[in-house]
């Protein structure tokens, strides 16, 4: 019986088992992951959950005014991997989430002392609604994968990031919707989507909170939602109505000005009868 028959590796692949992680890489954080940190079951098959992988940092695809989005490869060396996108909200540096407190109605901190540090916007309080924002995203992200809504599969939450699949081609992610540039059909095609991801979150009980043009990626001719940590319990939170409207009017809007037939009253009004 061969070497290689006895521990199931080609010589190749052991070369790596001396491995360290180099520049720009680390040791997967799955293995040290807690179950509640981890998305929902079953673990997609793409998903690499060895403990022998790196993440290794690819580069920056977009800073925004509270996180920043990287593209991560998680891979055993040597090996195919896959492709994260890691939202990491900023602890500190900036001013003035603009997630408004509204958003908070209805939702608690952890404690007291946390609720007040956020508001007083003191540099701990940053950290704190850093923490808090990215948790908020990946709950929020596993009861719309669990729901059966189109966003990327939340792979993990660590403390300020967030882990989840990268939607895109190779290394190139997917374009948002106001800059897919399709022509009259795909727009058409793109509003029932968005029309039918906007009745399963009703009939989950939520609003996005943000949706737009800007939320909404584009790839292989599917709609992907994104951007959730605002997203708004329609019975808890006494402004949640308002919040759903001015997303259908949001959406409608762009669409009309595409050339879509959307008229926002309507739509909201069939996402109201669904939520009783
Ligand atoms: N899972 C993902 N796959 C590919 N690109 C993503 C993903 N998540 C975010 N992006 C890109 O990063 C941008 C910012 O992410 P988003 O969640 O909208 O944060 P922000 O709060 O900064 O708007 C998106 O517009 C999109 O281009
Ligand atoms: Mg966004």
């Amino acid at each position: 019986m061969s070497f290689d028959t006895i521990f199931g590796a080609s010589a190749e692949s052991l070369q790596f088992l001396d491995a360290e992680p180099g520049d720009g890489q680390r040791w997967s954080t799955w293995p040290s992951a807690s179950p509640t940190e981890r998305g929902p079951l079953p673990h997609p098959a793409w998903l690499e959950t060895s403990a022998g992988a790196f993440d290794t940092e690819l580069g920056i695809v977009k800073t925004g005014k509270e996180a920043d989005v990287f593209l991560l490869e998680r891979a055993v060396p040597g090996r195919d991997g896959c492709a994260l996108a890691a939202k990491r909200y900023r602890g500190a540096g900036r001013t003035d989430f603009h997630r408004s407190h509204q958003y908070e109605e209805g939702r608690r901190f952890r404690n007291s002392r946390d609720a007040r540090a956020v508001a007083g916007k003191s540099a701990h309080g940053r950290s704190v609604a850093a923490v808090h924002w990215a948790a908020n995203e990946f709950a929020a992200l596993c009861t719309a994968w669990d729901a059966g809504i189109p966003v990327p599969y939340p792979v993990q939450l660590s403390g300020t990031e967030l882990l989840m699949e990268f939607i895109g081609a190779g290394r190139t992610a997917a374009p948002r919707l106001a800059q897919a540039g399709l022509d009259k059909d795909g727009y058409a095609d793109a509003f029932r989507q968005v029309e039918a991801l906007l009745v399963a979150f009703a009939r989950s009980g939520y609003a996005h909170g943000d949706l737009s043009a800007y939320n909404l990626l584009w790839h292989d001719g599917r709609v992907v939602v994104i951007d959730l940590p605002q997203i708004v319990d329609l019975a808890a939170n006494p402004n949640g109505l308002d919040f759903l409207h001015r997303d259908v009017v949001n959406v409608c809007a762009w669409f009309a000005r595409k050339g879509v037939d959307a008229d926002a009253e309507e739509l909201f009004a069939g996402l109201v009868a669904q939520l009783w």
